[in-house]
């Protein structure tokens, strides 16, 4: 069921009266930040999925970007909680946006008002139904991912997709499913919308936090897991032809969850479909996502 309602400013508007001027400023600047998150079916019904890690990135994106935020994280989640219940949602994805309003064009921005909208749409498995199971396949970007001193990667940021749409197009463009960036040494950062994980003769291999990625929650989700699997994880640089010798890789986000990697560059990976630690993290994270392993962790946040 599509949504018909949102959440603005404090209060429900109808989704058709969602508009802003053309004045605002993150329509000029990318003064936006977000964040993605799923709501699952679960036997309890609609459940949010690490609702308050996304609500803190969400705190820590403003509070980088200096951009005012007047609601608390309790209210936010609050809002969250009842926009999917008004809704109607079984399963959703959930989109909260904070951004510099109309006002003057100036760059810096801090005199235009901050306007919170969140919504919730149906979506299902971003790169593709079955690539859960068959795997995608990624180029190695031309596009280096932001460096460190350019701007911030650990910031959730309109204006840092900018950079993840060069990467995606480009690897459309060329026939890939996704790009995957290198940081600006040269080495691994991450997918333009995921994290990467690469394991070689067992041991699982992630980009550290001054890879310049965004700290996913995913990511945080499968470390707990391969740890729980017993599996040893290294947060170590990682040069680009590691990639092309790996025996499995897989990328982690909200959107893409757990999507196996069967090329690199038209370099089988592996054995060209999904690996052992792959399909027993997948099967861990929809357990955990679904309800059907018991919420150890409080990851799931029940709508109803
Ligand atoms: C650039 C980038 N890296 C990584 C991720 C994965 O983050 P998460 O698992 O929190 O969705 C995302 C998705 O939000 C992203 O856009």
């Amino acid at each position: 069921m599509p949504a018909t309602t949102m959440w603005k400013n404090g209060e429900f508007i109808n989704w058709e009266d969602a508009t802003v001027h053309v004045t605002t400023h993150a329509l000029h600047y990318g003064s936006s930040a977000f964040e993605g998150i799923r709501a699952y079916a679960t036997p309890q019904g609609p459940a949010v999925f690490r609702l308050q890690p996304h609500t803190k990135r969400l705190f820590n994106s403003c509070k980088i970007a200096k951009i005012a935020l007047p609601f608390s994280e309790d209210e936010i989640n609050k809002a969250i909680i009842e926009t999917i219940r008004r809704n109607g949602h079984e399963a959703c994805y959930i989109r909260p946006i904070v951004m510099r309003g109309a006002g003057p064009l100036g760059v810096e921005g801090r005199k235009n008002p901050t306007d919170v909208f969140i919504f919730t749409m149906e979506w299902g498995r971003y790169l593709g139904a079955e690539a859960i199971e068959s795997g995608v396949d990624v180029q190695v970007s031309s596009w280096r991912r932001i460096a460190p001193d350019t701007f911030s990667s650990l910031a959730k940021l309109g204006g840092n997709y900018l950079n993840s749409q060069l990467i995606s197009m480009e690897a459309h463009d060329n026939g890939f499913n996704e790009g995957v960036a290198l940081d600006i040494s040269g080495n691994v950062s991450e997918g333009a919308g995921e994290n990467i994980f690469v394991i070689y003769n067992g041991v699982v291999y992630t980009p550290g936090t001054a890879s310049s990625i965004l700290l996913g929650i995913t990511r945080d989700t499968v470390l707990t897991i391969l740890g729980d699997l017993g599996y040893e994880v290294r947060f170590e640089t990682i040069p680009r032809d590691m990639l092309y010798i790996a025996d499995e890789i897989f990328l982690t986000g909200t959107a893409a969850e757990v999507t196996p990697v069967r090329s690199v560059d038209r370099i089988q990976v592996g054995a060209g479909s999904r690996g052992a630690v792959t399909k027993a993290v997948q099967d861990a994270f929809f357990a955990y996502t679904s309800g059907a392993k018991e919420d150890v962790y409080g990851w799931l946040t029940p709508v109803r």
